[in-house]
């Protein structure tokens, strides 16, 4: 295929160049020019009020008919959820996520199972047939009607799918993917974005539902999917840690469902399976009560997940005293400390604070503040909370104790779980109470430190 004309643009100041260059002639930034296509003249003077052709039509937005869009459900409920209520046909979904962590096995099944009543193609540029059919062995499946290609260029894939006509089809993955257009290695980011305009395009025009596999590398700025996010519909990320059991997909971007929405599956030896109530499993449950653990009630997507913080404050033998956090924000660990400085008259400026959210579950919401302070002061004071405490509730900057959304339906997730007290703010609690929960209602932060 002839090559498409390419120049180098600066991804800081838009300058461009024929050439590649360590460094923008432009703007002195080094490492920041990306290869283009170009496009057309043709296309380019469509922009400009000199365009003679016929004008695109405007319309009444109450002409159109708000139709809502059919969903294939993937049989799989906790994959429906975070797509919202099934695949979409035509929608383009990212499935972005550490290497090893689950996607192609994930994808595999889901796959497999699409395929039993609809036409469906996985093209993998990263395994052999030998190894995806060795997989699906392994895993007991059924793949009498499961189209595999092994290919890596972007055309040919396009150039195939048209033939096939699959209604759902899935590439694994979208770095291994390149397009002859442009001299890049595969991998790139011009040429990961580029390969995914082509695919999305088509994903598009032919009405097949597309999933892209995306690694993302350790810093997290992964040549891909970053970069695709605003060219997808649905953006779908594997949390969590590959050492531990449970892995939890989480919609960062959804255009036809709500973000933040988790799904949770258990990895075994029979693949991903999935854990259709999660709320209390990454519990640790310890056989005595610890210093610095404590559980919450947070509220991920639809649905309460009682989740553990864990605390532990050494001695600092460091000029600057170590803030650690793992599954929170650690801006948000040394503000509260802060407060907690201020509005309790705790000092841990010689102190190292190290907090981690048990089975790598990520906390998003300041939900969280309350937990994670109870948590540090109990392992300050080598001092364990009851065993049977949840507690949740915002920290505000004036030592108040804030109001946290859905407090009720959190409260009876705790009592269903056999947890007898909770330190919550006061407008949280219910005012008929909840049975069998003795619930202590705080309005400033010193109230509830009187409990730990
Ligand atoms: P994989 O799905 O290939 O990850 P990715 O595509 O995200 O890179 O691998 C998943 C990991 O899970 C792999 O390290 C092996 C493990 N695994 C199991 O524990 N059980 C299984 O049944 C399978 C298929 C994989
Ligand atoms: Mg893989």
């Amino acid at each position: 295929m002839a090559k498409a004309k390419t120049h180098y643009v600066c991804q800081k100041c838009g300058a461009t160049a024929y050439k590649w260059a360590g460094q923008c002639v432009d703007c002195g930034e080094w490492n920041c020019l990306d290869e283009t296509v170009i496009e057309e003249a043709k296309t380019k003077s469509a922009r400009f009020s000199g365009y003679t052709g016929d004008p695109p039509h405007c319309c009444w937005l109450s002409d159109i008919a708000a139709v809502e869009e059919s969903r294939i459900s993937c049989q799989n409920e906790e994959l429906d959820r975070v797509l919202g209520g099934g695949l979409v046909n035509g929608s383009v979904v990212l499935i972005g996520g550490d290497p090893g962590i689950g996607k192609s096995t994930l994808l595999l099944q889901t796959l497999t199972a699409l395929s039993q009543s609809r036409n469906a193609l996985y093209v993998t540029g990263e395994e052999s047939p030998q190894q995806v059919s060795l997989r699906a062995k392994r895993l007991d499946l059924n793949v009498n009607r499961f189209k595999l290609l092994t290919e890596t260029q972007v055309e040919r894939i396009i150039h195939t799918a048209m033939q096939e006509k699959p209604q759902v089809m899935v590439i694994d993955s979208i770095q291994t993917v390149f397009t002859d257009v442009l001299q890049s290695a595969a991998g790139s980011v011009a040429q990961v974005r580029e390969s995914a305009a082509q695919l999305v395009r088509f994903a598009k025009q032919s009405n097949t539902a597309l999933f892209l596999v995306g690694h993302v590398t350790k810093e997290g700025a992964l040549a891909g999917p970053r970069v695709l996010e605003h060219m997808v519909d649905t953006v779908l990320y594997f949390e969590g840690d590959s050492s531990s059991r449970y892995r939890v997909i989480r919609a960062i971007k959804n255009r036809f469902g709500a973000v933040n929405e988790l799904g949770v599956f258990v990895m075994g030896d029979k693949g991903l399976r999935e854990v259709k109530n999660p709320s209390a499993i990454f519990l640790s449950r310890h056989e005595e009560n610890v210093a610095g653990s404590v559980i919450m009630v947070t509220r991920e997507g639809s649905r309460p997940l009682l989740v553990e913080v864990q605390a532990l404050v050494d001695t600092s033998h460091m000029p600057n005293p170590r803030r650690v956090t793992l599954g929170l924000e650690q801006n948000r660990l040394a503000m509260l400390l802060a407060v907690l400085h201020r509005h309790g008259g705790i000092v841990t400026y010689d102190q190292d604070v190290f907090v981690n959210v048990v089975g790598g579950v990520r906390l998003n919401e300041t939900g969280a503040d309350l937990a994670v302070l109870l948590a540090v002061l109990s392992s300050l004071r080598n001092q364990p909370l009851p065993n049977d405490l949840i507690v949740f509730g915002e920290v505000g900057l004036a030592g108040e104790i804030r109001p946290v959304p859905n407090g009720v339906e959190r409260l009876q997730e705790a009592a269903k779980h056999g947890f007898k007290q909770a330190i919550v703010p006061k407008q949280n609690v219910p005012k008929g109470g909840i049975t069998g929960l003795t619930i202590t209602p705080v309005l400033r932060l010193n109230e509830a430190l009187a409990y730990c």
